[in-house]
């Protein structure tokens, strides 16, 4: 009789990046990596301490219904359930938005500009919280409302920043933009908004167009539908010395920029991201 098999994690890693790539996969080892350390509970580094391990049958079978979701272009930050921004990790599932590295920058531009200070800051369109929750744990002094129309995403911001022990500091909302918001009573406005041209939606890859929601992408006709609004509230509910940031789509920073001098905010920026793309607009109510 034919002795079964033993499928150690190198056999196991090394077969699937070749299915993956087969696949047509864009980042197929990574991908592997990811779903390995997760079905094994350890870190990417450290599959490669045991790659000699044999994986047993019920890790096996756990790791096959991954790899089968991912198939079907399912994102890996909603297979795994985590996705990392700036020092953090965050829970994400799906029907909630998840974190892009380029949003970095925002945070970044916000730290700049809130580093030291103290008040209230507002996240419109907080999902994760990834923003927001990045932003308290170095700002001691603020306190945060995380901004969402969907119950799904400040669901997720909850646990989050129970995770990174800011529940004391950062207040979900179920809101429209700033609506519930009284004229004048913040020092800061930040936000990641919906800012994909509508006729774009359903051209982005399948692991966007078919899996994240589309009110966390769709910026109307011309991308700027909600930041334009976005901008006339920030304007109307910053105390005087207010700070606002936006981040914004390839190509709209110029416009942008027009809207927040055309309402009122002066110091008005832009700031690129790390491949050179023009990605946040800020400025102030002074
Ligand atoms: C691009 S996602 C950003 C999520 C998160 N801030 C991030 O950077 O990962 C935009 C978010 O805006 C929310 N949103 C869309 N329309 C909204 C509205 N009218 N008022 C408040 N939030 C809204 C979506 O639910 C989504 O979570």
């Amino acid at each position: 009789m034919e002795k079964k098999k033993i499928w150690t994690v190198k056999d196991v890693l090394d077969w699937t990046v070749r299915y993956l790539t087969e696949k047509g996969l864009p980042s197929p080892r990574q991908d592997v990596e990811y779903m390995l350390s997760f079905v094994l509970n350890t870190s990417r580094l450290n599959l490669y301490m045991q790659l000699d391990r044999p994986m047993n049958n019920k890790e096996l079978n756990l790791f096959k219904t991954l790899v089968k979701r991912r198939l079907k272009r399912e994102p890996l930050q909603y297979i795994t359930g985590i996705a990392y921004l700036w020092k953090y990790e965050f829970l994400v599932e799906k029907g909630v938005f998840i974190p892009r590295r380029e949003t970095e920058t925002l945070i970044e531009v916000a730290l700049t500009a809130l580093k030291g200070t103290e008040g209230t800051v507002a996240d419109v369109g907080t999902g994760t919280g990834c923003v927001l929750l990045s932003l308290l744990k170095e700002t001691p002094l603020f306190t945060g409302i995380g901004v969402d129309i969907s119950p799904k995403a400040l669901a997720v911001f909850k646990k989050n920043a129970y995770r990174l022990k800011l529940s004391g500091r950062a207040f979900p909302i179920k809101g429209n933009c700033l609506s519930f918001v009284k004229n004048e009573s913040l020092e800061a406005v930040i936000s990641n908004p919906p800012y994909i041209k509508s006729d774009e939606l359903d051209s982005l890859q399948e692991e966007i167009s078919l899996y994240e929601p589309k009110e966390a992408l769709d910026g109307g006709r011309d991308g700027l539908f909600f930041i334009r609004r976005l901008v006339k509230e920030a304007y109307r509910v910053l105390k005087k010395g207010g700070f606002f940031a936006t981040e914004v789509g390839h190509g709209q920073a110029e416009a942008v920029r027009f809207l927040f001098r055309q309402t009122g905010f002066k110091k008005v920026e832009s700031h690129k991201d790390l491949s050179g793309i023009e990605r946040v607009v800020s400025g102030w109510k002074l």
